[in-house]
């Protein structure tokens, strides 16, 4: 069916996933979180188009989001550096280059995430849009990053859509 009868096909969702951390990108431990969010994006029927490792610096996380967006990433997943440390700047750099944030996703994932562990409060978890790709900034931990976003998934395909202007049903 097309979107000239009223209804639409699924789009295409072409996800880039950015780990970010001092320690994996200095190689000092393994990146588990960016494979749990690759198995996880391919289990939603996702197309993972690229996944990065970048420290916890602001103009490295920057440069990877504007990288994948521009090889056609219209949803971006970071993993890590949500938190209270002070090398924990995933929230700033993503702020710095969005045109609006998304609370509900922030507000969605600490909600679902306090009822297994109190620490969640102490995540900094938002989505914001940059250009006209969603961004999902998620915990370091891989169980953590997972369990955010299946609190979240079900408005994901439907942001994308209104972002990239596919025709959609409401
Ligand atoms: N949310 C969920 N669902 N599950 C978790 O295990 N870990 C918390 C929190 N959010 C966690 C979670 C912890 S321990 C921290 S410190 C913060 O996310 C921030 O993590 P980050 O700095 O690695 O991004």
């Amino acid at each position: 069916m097309s979107a000239r009868s009223g209804f639409h096909l699924p789009m295409q969702l072409n996800v880039g996933i950015i780990t970010v951390s001092d320690r994996a990108s200095k190689g000092l431990y393994d990146d588990l979180g960016g494979p749990a969010l690759q198995e996880t994006s391919a289990s939603y029927g996702w197309n993972v188009l690229e996944s990065v490792l970048v420290p916890d610096e602001i103009q490295d996380i920057q440069r990877a989001i504007r990288s994948l967006i521009g090889k056609g990433c219209s949803l971006v997943l970071t993993t890590g550096g949500t938190g209270v440390a002070l090398r924990d700047v995933t929230p700033e750099a993503v702020r710095q280059i969005a045109i609006r944030e998304l609370p509900g996703f922030g507000e969605q994932m600490r909600m679902e995430s306090l009822k297994f562990t109190p620490n969640a409060i102490l995540s900094r978890n938002l989505a914001a849009v940059v250009d006209r790709t969603l961004v999902i900034c998620l915990p370091g931990k891989p169980k953590g990053a997972v369990e955010c976003l299946s609190f979240v998934v079900q408005a994901i395909p439907h942001c994308v859509e209104v972002l990239q202007e596919v025709p959609t049903s409401c």
